[in-house]
């Protein structure tokens, strides 16, 4: 299936699984109905590169809130080219503030497991250097660091991040100056014009905080 069809298909088969989950909401959980997140973003919410979902589980509560708020507020996943963010925003828009705070709640009980490597063709070495940059915000080892606002890199879908990347430099996320966090990041990616260098600095942060060499 091409990705077309895939978010077709999907887009179908949420509009099926939303009533669904309405009708057992009175069983399970009276906020249930809102908890459709698994739909796109996997089991567990381990992600789902065939529609351009990414990992859920293990990300850090407030940069959690601060993107589901930036969709809410339509400030992401607004560009008339960012299809994968446009598939998203809607998503986030429909929720109440209590049904966020639930899903927050929800998310974090999520068993964090660090998302498989699917990248090939980086330069490791030249990424190490390019991520010297990166390190204030994000840690030396991706880990996250919550005093700069920048979310943890490490164990995320690869794939993801070369898309958000690519995203900050084409101006589909961080352009709006109300989105502050955002814009700092976007200034932070606009040397990457090359596509090499993305797939390069996400493949050194592939080798950070995981187990396997
Ligand atoms: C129709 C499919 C779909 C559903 C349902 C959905 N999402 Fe998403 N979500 C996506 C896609 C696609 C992206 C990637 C957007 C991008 O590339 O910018 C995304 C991105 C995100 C991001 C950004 C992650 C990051 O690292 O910045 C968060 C957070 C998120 N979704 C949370 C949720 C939550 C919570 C729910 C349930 C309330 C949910 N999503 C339901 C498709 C969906
Ligand atoms: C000045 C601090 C700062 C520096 C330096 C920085 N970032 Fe960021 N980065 C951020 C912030 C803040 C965000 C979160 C933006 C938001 O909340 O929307 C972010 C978000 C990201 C994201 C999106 C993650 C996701 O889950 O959607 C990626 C990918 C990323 N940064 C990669 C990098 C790389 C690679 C470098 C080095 C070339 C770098 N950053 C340098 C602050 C920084």
């Amino acid at each position: 299936m091409s990705k077309t069809t895939h978010r077709l298909f999907w887009s179908l088969a949420l509009c099926t699984v939303l009533p669904l989950n309405s009708a057992v909401a009175d069983v399970d959980h009276e906020n249930y109905d809102h908890r459709f997140c698994m739909t796109c973003h996997g089991t567990d919410g381990r992600g789902n590169e065939s529609i351009d979902a990414p990992r859920l589980a293990g990300m850090e509560r407030w940069y959690l809130e601060r993107q589901m708020n930036l969709f809410r507020d339509g400030l992401r996943g607004t560009h008339p080219e960012d299809l994968a963010g446009q598939e998203m925003q809607p998503m986030a828009e429909v929720l109440s503030d209590e049904e966020l705070e639930d899903i927050l709640d929800w998310v974090e009980t999520w068993e964090y497991v660090p998302a498989p490597i699917t990248l090939s063709g980086g330069n490791v070495e030249r990424g190490r250097q390019l991520y010297r940059s990166c390190a204030t915000c994000h840690g030396q080892d991706g880990e996250g660091r919550e005093m700069m606002n920048g979310p943890q890199l490490a164990g995320m879908d690869d794939w993801y991040l070369v898309t958000q990347l690519k995203n900050f430099v084409a101006g589909y996320r961080g352009a709006d100056s109300r989105d502050v966090y955002g814009s700092q990041m976007r200034a932070m990616a606009l040397p990457l014009t090359d596509e090499q260098a993305i797939i390069d600095v996400v493949s050194y942060i592939n080798t950070l905080g995981r187990q396997d060499p």
